[in-house]
């Protein structure tokens, strides 16, 4: 590896939080896809440090450079790994694992082979990158070997690790061939950080129960004497900076535009994901369509927006959800649409802040409906650009947001007539009952931004280290 400088500040991710944009000779980068990268990139600008992961895509150098201020090391990974590593381990078998099982995860040893040696790149690079005494903060369920890996290399540094997806149940995790190598790669940090309670206490159980270690509530006592901390720290985004962009006079005017372009007078329902099956895309749309066939809403009066951002295309599961909901799309459109007006506008892109945030704005009723999510930072973006409170939202029970956003319309996404009754209610609802609402989740997110989640799980993981001594 080239010579990198020492930092004092190290955030390890599977993904840099850019990528490379593919198919152009000068380097050209784009912000990566999804909520980890949303919440950290702020973080890192705040403390100055080095970002480790991997580009998305094949550099002729990897050695570290700089975009837009941020300082970034390149982790290099070969076809096979990423086939293996990246689709196969951490995306076919510990993703829907993790999430529920929602898509059957698939167990195969040449995938954990790979799991375990990239992790040990990423290890061994942050070894050498960080700074003595240096905080090491490693993200993501493609990563949970990182923490023990690094701590064998550098006993010096403080490693902090967060989970951004659900932690799952004692019973699912289980099934994991190297369930224990998983728990021991964790059991390495000084603090291990989860987006809610529930996925810290069956950390805890999971680490009594198969390691013998003992826990008093969010403690764990190890053998050799050390001590951790497990417990949940619900992840943000950066209120000021999103609310700011959404006040600008072009995301207002981008607003306006995407609203008379839509129909003035039309209740327009978005969702906005990653094209995933953890999502509850189809249920949504099956919904709204239903909606329409009923005749509760019409054609001239809503509209529904869907964004599906481009994923993990080569994954099967993934080609296979794409399917689905096109066909659906094609489904509802074909059969309730008329000439100029359609009931489903479907977006398959991915598209920078500001059309994000003026998206937020032009929308009536934000519907976001996982199955199960570790946060679903879209609900909190959606009610950041709401400055004006109204708006509504409709939340699966499912994301860890709606421990947060109690005022929104909180719906459990397999029940599609409840999902059906809240998406009328939320478009019929009284504006001062709306504006209520909207407040004091505004409220909710404005206290509880990425700072103060930054600032909490390092303060926490300074006062660890002080408290092993
Ligand atoms: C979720 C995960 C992240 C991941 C992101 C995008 O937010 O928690 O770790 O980076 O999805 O997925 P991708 O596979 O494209 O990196």
């Amino acid at each position: 590896m080239a010579e990198t400088s020492k930092c004092p500040f190290v955030v390890v991710a599977n993904r840099l939080p850019v990528d490379r944009v593919s198919g152009d000779d000068s380097a050209q980068w784009r912000t990566s896809p999804g909520g980890l990268v949303t919440a950290l990139e702020p973080v890192l600008r705040q403390h100055n440090g080095v970002w480790i992961g991997w580009p998305g895509s094949a550099l002729d150098d990897y050695a570290q450079f700089e975009v837009d201020g941020l300082n970034l090391l390149p982790i290099e990974l070969t076809g096979d790994e990423i086939e293996a590593y990246y689709e196969g381990m951490s995306n076919s078998t510990l993703w829907p694992l993790y999430h529920d099982v929602v898509a059957k995860p698939a167990f195969h040893r040449e995938w954990w082979e790979a799991y375990v040696q990239v992790n040990q790149r990423f290890a061994d690079a942050a070894a050498q990158c960080a700074a003595r005494d240096a905080v090491v903060w490693v993200h993501d369920y493609q990563l949970q070997l990182v923490p023990a890996m690094l701590r064998a290399l550098r006993p010096d540094v403080r490693i902090g690790f967060f989970l951004h997806i659900p932690f799952p149940p004692t019973e699912l995790f289980k099934q994991l061939p190297w369930r224990n190598q998983i728990l021991e790669g964790l059991l390495g940090a000084d603090l291990v950080g989860f987006q809610r309670p529930g996925g810290a206490a069956n950390f805890a159980r999971l680490v009594r129960l198969r390691l013998g270690h003992k826990n008093h509530r969010e403690r764990i006592y190890l053998d050799d004497g050390r001590q951790l901390t497990a417990q949940a720290y619900p992840i943000s985004i950066d209120f000021t900076s999103l609310e700011k962009l959404a006040r600008t006079p072009q995301v207002q005017q981008r607003s306006e535009e995407i609203r008379s372009e839509l129909g003035d007078s039309r209740t327009i329902f978005l969702g906005v994901d990653r094209l995933d099956y953890t999502k509850g895309i189809r249920q949504r749309l099956r919904a709204f369509g239903e909606l329409i066939v009923d005749e509760l809403i019409s054609l001239d009066d809503a509209v529904f927006v869907q964004v599906a951002s481009p994923s993990r295309e080569r994954v099967q599961q993934y080609i296979e959800v794409r399917h689905d909901i096109e066909r659906w799309v094609g489904r509802i459109n074909g059969d309730l649409g008329r000439i100029g007006r359609q009931p489903i506008h479907y977006l398959h892109s991915s598209y920078p802040r500001e059309e994000m945030a003026a998206l937020f704005r032009a929308a009536d009723v934000m519907v976001v409906t996982p199955f199960a999510d570790g946060m679903n930072l879209v609900a909190k973006e959606f009610v950041t650009c709401r400055y004006e409170n109204n708006g509504a939202l409709v939340l699966s029970e499912f994301a860890g947001a709606a421990d947060e956003l109690r005022q929104a319309f909180l719906v459990n996404p397999h029940d599609i007539n409840g999902l059906r009754d809240s998406m009328l209610a939320a478009m019929l609802a009284d504006p001062r009952d709306l504006a209520r609402r909207m407040r004091a989740m505004r409220r909710q997110v404005r206290e509880n931004d990425i700072d103060s989640w930054a600032t909490k799980f390092l303060t926490d993981l300074a006062g660890e280290r002080m408290r092993s001594g």
